[in-house]
């Protein structure tokens, strides 16, 4: 490299993918529908809850975690438009490996490993955790009370390294340790795996209900 050359690389990109399903309004009643028959059937939820040792989350009822395997119409929808948005997440990152691909290679298989639904009761909230282990994980909110805001049922991230730094103003994009993103009804957040996140306790009007996933990407041949 001669002196004047300069390189910038920007490696291992750490990307948020943010959508709205503009199909939101068709499909919630018949989800919250949904959520309601399969609590009546199982009212105790998944044994998470029932373990008392486990400390993750708190005041919420949570599904098993194959909601991909329902038959139910408005989740099929859904989660359609979760797996498009997370292939376009992974095919901006992995853009270097896909030019390397000829044209017939082109094409995705995007696996739903694990889904499930959380409502959120009076001041529940889940701990900082991550899903390591698969490739992508996502947020979508189904329902949300109007309260909602940053500090009231939002979604964070921890940035996954520490780092110290000096307050000066080569490092200030160091300054904010988490990012926060406020539940929104429709909104779908999609983040790798590994990042660690959270619920803020959650209180509204009405009850907040997600739903989850754990996705992997394979090429289709
Ligand atoms: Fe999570």
């Amino acid at each position: 490299m001669s002196s004047d050359e300069k390189n910038i690389h920007n490696l291992w990109p750490l990307s948020i993918g943010d959508f709205y399903n503009y199909e939101h309004p068709l499909i919630k009643d018949e989800l919250l529908d949904f959520f309601k028959s399969y609590e009546n059937k199982l009212p105790e939820g998944n044994s998470q809850l029932k373990d008392e040792d486990h400390v993750g989350n708190h005041n919420l009822y949570q599904s098993n975690y194959d909601l991909h395997n329902e038959g139910n119409e408005a989740l099929k929808k859904l989660f359609h438009f979760i797996a498009e948005s997370v292939l376009s997440v992974s095919k901006i990152v992995n853009q270097k490996s896909i030019e390397k691909l000829s044209e017939e290679k082109k094409k995705y298989k995007v696996n739903v490993n694990e889904s499930w639904f959380i409502k959120y009761k009076e001041g529940g909230i889940v701990y900082p955790h991550h899903h390591d282990g698969f490739s992508w994980s996502c947020v979508y909110y189904v329902q949300v009370g109007q309260g909602a805001s940053k500090k009231n049922g939002s979604t964070y991230f921890i940035r996954p390294y520490n780092a110290t730094s000096k307050n000066d103003f080569g490092s200030k994009y160091l300054r904010e340790d988490t990012q926060i993103f406020t539940a929104k009804e429709g909104r779908l957040l999609v983040w790798p795996s590994f990042l660690y996140h959270g619920s803020q306790p959650y209180s509204g009007n009405k009850e907040r209900i997600i739903i989850s996933a754990n996705l992997t990407i394979d090429l289709r041949d």
